[in-house]
């Protein structure tokens, strides 16, 4: 029955996110605004079934990692501390001519990239986003919207090892915004001004960094395969020395093929004990773990796998996105892991103008709904139900029909195979539960 399948160009992708309500863009109404996405009612279920898993993995799971919330604005001293006001910087060239401003390592021999005038040498830019905290607008009420949400745990290493009694190795785990002043906000989500980071901050004894950050870099590949992310579609790539952060030793970047191409998802750094000497340094507080085995106190050394929501939420859908020829008839289907499918099954009635049909698929969706997201439509034909489902990645279709009234069974579709089967009413949500994984 299926005849064709294809992969997904940035246009088809951005429309469909448009038109089915996963992504739309900020402040459209007024025109835009660069490099800020807003993410419509199916939108914020992947993105929230994404975080979801990521903490149930990370820190439900695991016994050496807890979680943290930190602000957003922090003391501005923490922004010298952690380097980032010297070195977050991005080299900037101006066109003499059109006065346009690029990334100096986006554009090629001097020329500007718009008219072709001659380019400034290159500037230092950082990439920090300003703000001020209360009425005065002045240097001493400055401060910066976290650029990572890494700086919120190493300054909080004490408090947690405090209050949660760990011993090395152990984590702190933190899904939060950032923000980053992008000269070139591109790739619809993907490089924005604001964006969402889940990141780990793994602590471990100096000497055993490097095998730690070998068995994160494993770990965290295996975690996008294991959402349904194709291993051909993965690659790792190691930093240059030139191209490491001014905290890394060694970075690890892990890469999915973006219909752009190759493109950073996550990045595994080993930020050594740079960034708990640098706070213990400025804030004169003690940053230290003290080591039962040796007697001593020890800087611990930071791995840290940092990756973006907005950008593992465009990596599943665009692995997740097929086009079929079913009877000779284009079908688009998100094929997403159950997990993070926004919606887990859609009750559907073949007939809307039959009361009692309708009354019974309501009554099967209120069920369900207390279980999973499910969605109930009666607002077209089947076929034109079955579509919209498909494009939005349901798993599972319920179709109550007129034999449901008399057998009091409903026929249940699976998204990718479209198989059939007749399920009776008393055992549709045990059979749902148990094929999504969920029981
Ligand atoms: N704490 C380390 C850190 O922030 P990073 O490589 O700059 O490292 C980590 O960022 C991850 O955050 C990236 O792998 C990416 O997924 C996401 N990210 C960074 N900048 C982004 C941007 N401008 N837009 C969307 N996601 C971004």
């Amino acid at each position: 029955m299926v005849e064709e399948k294809t992969t997904v160009d940035m246009e088809t992708l951005v429309s469909l996110c448009k038109r089915r309500g996963f992504i739309f863009q900020s402040s459209e109404i007024y025109g835009g605004v660069g490099g800020s996405w807003d993410y419509g009612p199916f939108g914020v279920e992947l993105k929230r079934n994404i975080k979801n898993v990521w903490w149930r993995d990370i820190v439900q799971r695991r016994d050496d990692i807890v979680g943290l919330d930190a602000g957003i604005l922090m003391h501005p001293r923490v922004w010298e501390a952690s380097g980032h006001v010297e070195s977050f910087t991005d080299p900037l060239v101006d066109c003499k001519n059109c006065k346009k401003r690029f990334r100096a390592d986006h554009v090629e021999e001097g020329v500007c990239p718009e008219c072709g005038g001659e380019l400034t040498e290159p500037r230092l830019f950082n990439l920090m986003l300003k703000t001020f905290l209360g009425p005065v607008e002045d240097d001493a009420s400055l401060t910066y919207l976290r650029p990572e949400t890494a700086q919120g745990m190493f300054v909080n290493f004490g408090n947690v090892l405090e209050a949660s009694r760990r011993k090395l190795p152990f984590g702190i785990a933190q899904i939060g915004k950032a923000f980053r002043n992008e000269i070139t906000p591109r790739n619809f989500t993907f490089r924005t001004r604001e964006f969402e980071q889940m990141e780990i901050e793994y602590f471990v004894k100096p000497g055993t960094d490097e095998e730690w950050h070998q068995r994160w870099v494993e770990e965290r590949f295996e975690w996008y395969a294991k959402y349904g992310i194709g291993r051909e579609f993965l690659r790792l790539r190691e930093h240059e020395g030139d191209e490491l952060a001014h905290y890394s030793k060694a970075t690890h970047d892990i890469e999915y093929l973006f219909p752009f191409g190759w493109a950073e998802l996550e990045g595994i750094s080993n930020r050594t004990d740079f960034d708990l000497r640098q706070h213990a340094l400025s804030s004169g507080r003690e940053m230290t773990y003290f080591d039962e085995e040796s007697g001593t106190h020890i800087v611990p050394y930071i791995i840290e796998p940092s990756g973006g929501v907005d950008r593992a939420a465009l990596a599943f859908l665009v692995d997740a996105y097929r086009e079929e020829k079913v009877r000779k008839r284009k079908r688009v289907v998100l094929s997403f892991h159950p997990e993070l499918a926004p919606v887990k099954v859609a009750v559907l009635p073949l007939l809307r103008n039959r009361p009692e049909l309708v009354a019974l698929a309501k009554e099967i969706a209120a069920d369900l709904r207390l279980h999973v997201m499910t969605m109930y439509d009666d607002t077209a034909s089947i076929g034109r139900l079955y579509r919209r489902q498909d494009e939005i990645g349901t798993p599972f279709c319920v179709t109550v029909d007129v034999e449901s009234l008399e057998d009091t069974a409903v026929t249940i579709r699976e998204r990718d195979s479209m198989e059939q089967t007749r399920v009776p009413i008393p055992e549709v949500k045990d059979n749902l539960l148990a094929r999504l994984g969920t029981v």
